[in-house]
């Protein structure tokens, strides 16, 4: 579990998107799903991921010196590239403090969420607005 008790003095959130290198296989995101749930309990970091059409869509949340430092090692991470940034903001409290990384992947049941919030008939998170993002995760973790 997340150790989130001793918040820090400044908390942010950044939501960013990317995509995976086309050859990644299931093993591969399941490492990095592991990883990142791993490291984020003892980073205090918390958030959500999405994994969809070869796209990462991620929000991250927590101290905002530890939020810049996994962003540095975002990019550098050869796993997937053209990481481009759609949100950062101060938070008062965390929206995803139950989660080291919460994690939704398309389903049957799900498909409609994903092109309720998408402009174009591919779900293409390059594409939404960071209003779009933030409902998307809300309404894909319910
Ligand atoms: C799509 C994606 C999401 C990731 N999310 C996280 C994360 O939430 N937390 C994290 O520590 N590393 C995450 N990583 C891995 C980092 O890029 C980096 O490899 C890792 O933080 C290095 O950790 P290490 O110093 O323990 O090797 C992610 C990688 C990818 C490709």
């Amino acid at each position: 579990m997340t150790n989130t008790t001793l918040e820090p003095h400044i908390l942010v959130s950044m939501t960013y998107v990317s995509r995976a290198n086309p050859d990644m296989s299931a093993e591969e995101f399941s490492a990095i799903l592991q990883q990142a749930q791993a490291n984020n309990t003892v980073n205090a970091i918390t958030g959500m991921l999405i994994f969809n059409n070869n796209y990462f869509l991620q929000t991250i949340e927590g101290s905002r010196a530890q939020i810049n430092h996994l962003l540095d090692a975002l990019i550098a991470d050869q796993r997937h590239y053209d990481l481009q940034l759609i949100e950062t903001r101060e938070l008062r409290c965390r929206e995803w403090s139950r989660w080291a990384m919460n994690y939704a992947s398309p389903t049957k049941e799900n498909a409609a969420l994903y092109l309720k919030y998408s402009t174009t008939v591919n779900f293409n998170p390059y594409l939404l607005s960071a209003e779009s993002v933030r409902g998307l995760m809300s309404e894909l973790s319910q």
